[in-house]
């Protein structure tokens, strides 16, 4: 399976920046060798059409950070899955754990959105993770499950839909799982798709949490670790291809 390494911008940069950010990464994969694995960055919505001619013509695809759940509507200050598709997006973060907290989404919502993604054609990518509270009450295995069971929609299938597993603790902090904490999720999630669904076997799974250059490698190389989503490491253009190298 070619992995995915997706960059989530989350609420930085200007127009300029973004877009410096985007050449650069092309820029890279016009003159490096393959980086043996897909890459995918999400801007903030107001950058999307700059970044997507930025892009146009590269191997670099365009991802958003959040949809609504309808299609349209009196929903202020929102954006829908198929706004995104205008925009050129080919995928859109659903769930993110500061979505979760910051706009009180819970997986029944999270499920909507990754639905109205797939009905624009979009591929959803749908975040889950435990807090640090839950892994020391033992509690990993099950929330994360809980999470996927209730968050899945029902057109699901390896094409359209990615799983991101972030443990909150590990998102933005510095701190990541041990590689035998990341395998036992990664392989418990493995083990949920593939009895849920037909193409179980080939969804990606990709790992997030202060993945950098330097622990990259050691945490891609984990069998059911098929990519990662990067947060702050995304944001220069040598982090963010130091672990899409670390693919190779
Ligand atoms: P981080 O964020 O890489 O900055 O920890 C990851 C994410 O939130 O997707």
């Amino acid at each position: 399976m070619r992995p995915l390494i997706a960059g989530n911008w989350k609420m930085n940069l200007r127009r300029g920046d973004a877009v410096a950010l985007a050449a650069g990464i092309v820029e890279k994969c016009a003159a490096e060798p393959d980086p043996g694995c897909d890459l995918l960055v999400c801007p903030p919505a107001p950058m999307l059409h700059a970044v997507a001619e930025q892009l146009a013509g590269s191997p670099v695809s365009l991802g958003a950070q959040d949809c609504h759940a309808e299609q349209s509507g009196a929903h202020t200050g929102d954006i829908s899955a198929a706004m995104l598709a205008d925009a050129g997006c080919v995928q859109v973060i659903v769930g993110h754990s500061e979505r979760r907290a910051d706009h009180r989404e819970d997986d029944a919502l999270v499920k909507a959105k990754a639905a109205a993604a797939h009905k624009e054609g979009l591929g959803a990518i749908i975040c889950i993770g435990e807090t640090l509270a839950q892994r020391d009450a033992g509690e990993a295995l099950n929330v994360v499950g809980d999470q996927l069971a209730s968050s899945l929609p029902d057109a699901v299938n390896a094409e359209n839909t990615v799983i991101a597993y972030e443990p909150i603790w590990a998102i933005g902090t510095g701190l990541t799982p041990t590689t035998e904490q990341i395998d036992e999720v990664h392989n418990h999630i493995r083990a949920l798709l593939v009895e849920s669904m037909g193409d179980g076997a080939n969804v990606r799974i990709l790992y997030g949490g202060s993945v950098k250059p330097d622990n990259a490698a050691a945490i891609m190389v984990i069998e059911h670790v098929n990519g990662g989503l990067i947060g702050g490491a995304s944001l220069t253009v040598g982090n963010f291809w130091g672990i899409a190298a670390a693919c190779r």
